[in-house]
């Protein structure tokens, strides 16, 4: 069975965010994955603490906190859905935290290669108000071109714009049926 995790980079458990990042999690499940969603505002999570440590270890974060145990999780998963609202033109600081501590995942001395071999196949899930799509397009692609270099290859952007409130998502069908297919996908 394949495991699927969902990571949730809003604040907002039931914003548009997370009801693509669910909906991409039903696609998963659908296939007859294993689905969890991790709330990341919810966690005590710390910053990179620029260590080392797991230079020395042969990938494991030594930092101590709940975002620790899910870097594990991920060695385990065959896929990642990566969710966040654009905050000031970015992603979340809750997502970007981490995705620091990918950190752990690149074998320095060894080039930059990672030790998650062939990768984790990856879904990346935004949400913005600005309603022209190419507003952030820089950005973004900035963002898949670094996600897969720490070996999270992206496969599919699943993007909602002109949505501001919690919720405005429901009315837009098209991100929420690229986010099933996009789930569905990844569980093959
Ligand atoms: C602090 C903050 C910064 C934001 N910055 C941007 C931005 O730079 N560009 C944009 O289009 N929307 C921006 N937004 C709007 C959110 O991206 C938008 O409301 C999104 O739908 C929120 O998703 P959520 O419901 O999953 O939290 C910002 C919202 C907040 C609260």
């Amino acid at each position: 069975m394949k495991k699927i995790i969902g990571f949730l980079g809003s604040p907002h458990v039931e914003g548009n965010t997370g009801i693509m990042v669910r909906e991409a999690l039903r696609g998963a499940a659908s296939r007859g994955a294993s689905t969890k969603l991790v709330v990341l505002n919810e966690l005590n999570a710390k910053g990179c603490q620029g260590c080392m440590g797991c230079q020395g270890n042969g990938g494991h974060c030594v930092v101590k906190d709940d975002i620790t145990p899910l870097l594990e999780d991920i060695y385990e998963a065959d896929g990642v859905v990566l969710g966040t609202p654009v905050y000031m033109w970015q992603m979340t600081a809750q997502l970007k935290t981490l995705i620091d501590r990918f950190f752990c995942y690149l074998d320095v001395k060894g080039g930059y290669t990672t030790h998650l071999g062939a990768g984790k196949r990856t879904v990346l899930v935004v949400a913005q108000n600005n309603a022209n799509p190419d507003s952030f397009k820089v950005y973004l692609e900035s963002t898949r071109d670094m996600l897969g270099f720490l070996g999270f290859p992206v496969e599919k952007l699943v993007h909602a714009w002109g949505v501001a409130a919690p919720g405005d998502v429901k009315s837009q069908p098209e991100p929420l049926r690229a986010a099933f297919e996009a789930g569905a996908a990844l569980a093959r």
